[in-house]
């Protein structure tokens, strides 16, 4: 076993169709199976120091300590790490995000894909990608998905271990180079964690079965769509998931309204220059009030200014689907 300092970055991935729904809590057993893209730029730069002198784990996100619920879910996942290793030595760890966190952009999925990166090199494992989405997923589920670039599908998996419950690569991301263009919206943390939200919706929302049935089929649509390179195909499947994921969220006790009003706002810009002027694009939105656009390359400049102009819309990123987790070897 050899210990040394690792760095890696991981990009935020930004579900097609969704995940809001746990068959184990512990260690982010999905109910359904879903489909992302992995964003390129926005994500998490982590360094693992192994240390013998630490009696603990310890953290800093952004030169702030990590509070006691993220570091219970850091915990799980260095202790397989440190089981597969073979060793008791704790770490020192920091972490710098390029994307807000918990603002309904996967914070938590480019921090965990890259903890597990790094603390896997740092305590000498060579594990492949679909072992390395499996501790992803330990820390949090959507993180699973970051370990791959492009299109990705998470399955569901049925082992009570998790063992099946990993990510794969579907299409690369030069496949099908689609542009990404994020609308910031709001302000702050947002109210209800993902880990929250998903435990009440399962519990007291009446759409929930219902929710579950579309989560299934929609994988398959947006497969097909993805064979076809059809964007229309896409836009049905990918808004028609996110609305229903809302939906099922608003429909919780309490409901859970994650928009705000420049949310709905480009959510009608966006239908407006697919129907009325024929651009190619569509929107997603995870749980929080921004949204994701994805367009062909060519309606980018009209897609952004349009996004870029909505009241209540702070700022636009523009990406690509890019790579997945990857090694900083001087980071
Ligand atoms: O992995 P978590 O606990 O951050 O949950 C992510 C949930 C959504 O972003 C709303 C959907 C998804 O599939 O990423």
């Amino acid at each position: 076993m050899s210990l040394s300092r690792a760095a890696a970055f991981a990009p935020v991935n930004i579900a097609l169709t969704k995940y809001w729904g746990k068959r184990d809590h512990e260690i982010n057993l999905p109910l359904a199976p879903s489909i992302s893209v992995t964003l390129s730029d926005l994500g998490t730069l982590t360094v693992v120091q192994p240390d013998e002198s630490l009696e603990g784990n310890r953290m800093v996100v952004n030169d702030q300590p990590l509070d006691p619920k993220g570091l219970v879910k850091v915990g799980r996942v260095m202790r397989v790490v440190r089981q597969l290793a073979g060793t008791d030595v704790r770490a020192g760890i920091r972490a710098v995000n390029t994307v807000p966190t918990a603002q309904g952009l996967a914070s938590s999925a480019s921090a965990f894909a890259a903890l597990a990166k790094a603390g896997a090199s740092a305590y000498g494992l060579e594990l492949d990608e679909r072992t390395l989405s499996g501790l992803a997923r330990t820390g949090s589920g959507s993180a699973c998905r970051s370990i791959h670039g492009g299109w990705v599908l998470w399955h569901a998996g049925e082992r009570d271990d998790g063992a099946d419950s990993v990510s794969e690569q579907l299409l690369a991301p030069e496949d099908w180079p689609l542009r990404v263009v994020v609308a910031h919206i709001g302000e702050g943390p947002k109210k209800v964690s993902s880990t929250n939200g998903m435990k009440l919706s399962e519990q007291t929302s009446p759409f929930f079965d219902a929710w579950l049935k579309t989560c299934h089929q929609d994988v398959e649509d947006c497969k097909a769509a993805m064979i076809n390179r059809d964007v229309q195909q896409l836009a049905h499947v990918v808004e028609g998931n996110a609305l229903a994921m809302h939906a099922t969220m608003m429909a919780t006790r309490p409901g859970l309204v994650y928009w705000q009003p420049a949310t709905i706002g480009v959510i009608h810009a966006v239908r407006r220059l697919r129907e009325q002027q024929g651009l190619s694009c569509l929107f997603t939105i995870d749980a929080g009030p921004s949204v994701v656009v994805l367009t062909e390359a060519g309606d980018l400049p009209k897609v952004s200014a349009a996004i870029g102009a909505i009241p209540g819309v702070t700022r636009i990123t523009q990406t690509r689907i890019g790579p997945g987790a990857h090694l900083v070897p001087n980071g």
